[in-house]
């Protein structure tokens, strides 16, 4: 059970949190429940969002929970859930992410697999949201470190790449970044704002237990133990996710990670996205393009 928060201060807000079945979508939602925000678990599996719901119900007392069937890896069921949300959303985390990919595997639609999911769904479902999105709503996506280890060319955003499996996933995150900046320029004066974090080097033997989430042996947590001081727990990844969509002091345009050695692990800091990932030259390119592939134009 997760101990009563010093503050209930989310009561009256929701969070729609995509991939939050699992790490640190999961922990996400548990952290703003125990805080009073209702939580809309966006989950490609219904039956695994319905396991994570209770786990959080029994966790977290008086948890106000959701469920919406989506999978970032098609269009048409991203088009689908968008219509479902029939309620007003004061945030929304785009955390659900594939980080490893032959780069033969395409989303239902025929997308890179990792570029069309972390990136093109998430800019696809926000695109479709817009009539449930809060006059104030809050977009934070989930960002990487490896967003550094790729270039963004627009031109080839959804065609294969060879190369390691960490440079084309790389390429991914920094496509969600640099739209997540560029949406929140768009947004400017607007009310609304985007922002990027990113939960470091977060792994699930150093998370605590939760009944029906990824079950780790004893023997492999005691392992994992002895890396405790460079890496962390997903619970403790979600923190500066958390906290960017909620803390007075986090603003749109913004980028938050944990700010100890690497960024691998520690409390929320402001941390340096690339400057190819700010650039608005670039973001302002993959805009068109992103809506030109997935078919969905973006008004804001
Ligand atoms: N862990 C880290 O150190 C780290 C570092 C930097 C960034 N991140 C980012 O943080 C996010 C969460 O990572 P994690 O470590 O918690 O990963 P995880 O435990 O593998 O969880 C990933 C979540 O994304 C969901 N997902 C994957 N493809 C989906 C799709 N097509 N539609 C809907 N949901 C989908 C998964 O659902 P299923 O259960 O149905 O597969 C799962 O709920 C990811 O975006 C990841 O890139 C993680």
């Amino acid at each position: 059970m997760t101990p009563s928060p010093a503050r209930r201060d989310l009561v009256g807000r929701t969070v729609l949190i995509t991939g939050a079945n699992a790490g640190i979508g999961y922990w996400c939602a548990e952290l703003l429940a125990a805080r009073g925000a209702r939580v809309l678990l966006g989950c490609r599996s219904t039956h695994r969002a319905e396991v994570a719901a209770k786990t959080l119900r029994a966790g977290v007392l008086g948890a106000d929970v959701g469920t919406l069937p989506v999978d970032l890896g098609s269009l048409a069921v991203i088009r689908d859930a968008a219509a479902r949300v029939d309620e007003r959303l004061d945030a929304v985390i785009c955390n659900a992410g594939v980080k490893a990919a032959d780069p033969a595997d395409r989303t239902e639609d025929g997308l890179d697999l990792m570029v069309g999911t972390n990136a093109l769904g998430h800019f696809a479902l926000l695109a479709r949201l817009g009539h449930a999105l809060a006059p104030d709503a809050r977009v934070v996506a989930v960002g990487s470190l490896a967003h550094r280890f790729a270039r963004i060319d627009p031109a080839t955003l959804s065609q294969p790449w060879s190369g390691p499996s960490l440079r084309r996933y790389g390429r991914s995150k920094a496509a969600l970044m640099s739209l997540t900046f560029e949406l929140d320029r768009r947004w400017r004066g607007s009310g609304r704002s985007a922002l990027c974090a990113h939960p470091g080097y977060a792994v699930d033997p150093l998370t605590p237990y939760r009944d029906g989430l990824a079950a780790v042996s004893g023997p492999v947590r005691a392992a994992a133990a002895l890396s405790r001081g460079l890496v962390q727990g997903k619970d403790a990844g979600a923190e500066p996710i958390v906290h960017a969509v909620v803390a007075r002091d986090a603003a749109g345009g913004e980028y938050w990670g944990p700010g100890g050695l690497l960024e691998f692990r520690g409390a929320p800091a402001r941390v340096q996205a690339s400057a190819e990932v700010r650039s608005s030259a670039i973001a302002t390119e993959l805009w068109s393009i992103a809506e030109e592939l997935t078919g969905v134009r973006f008004a804001v």
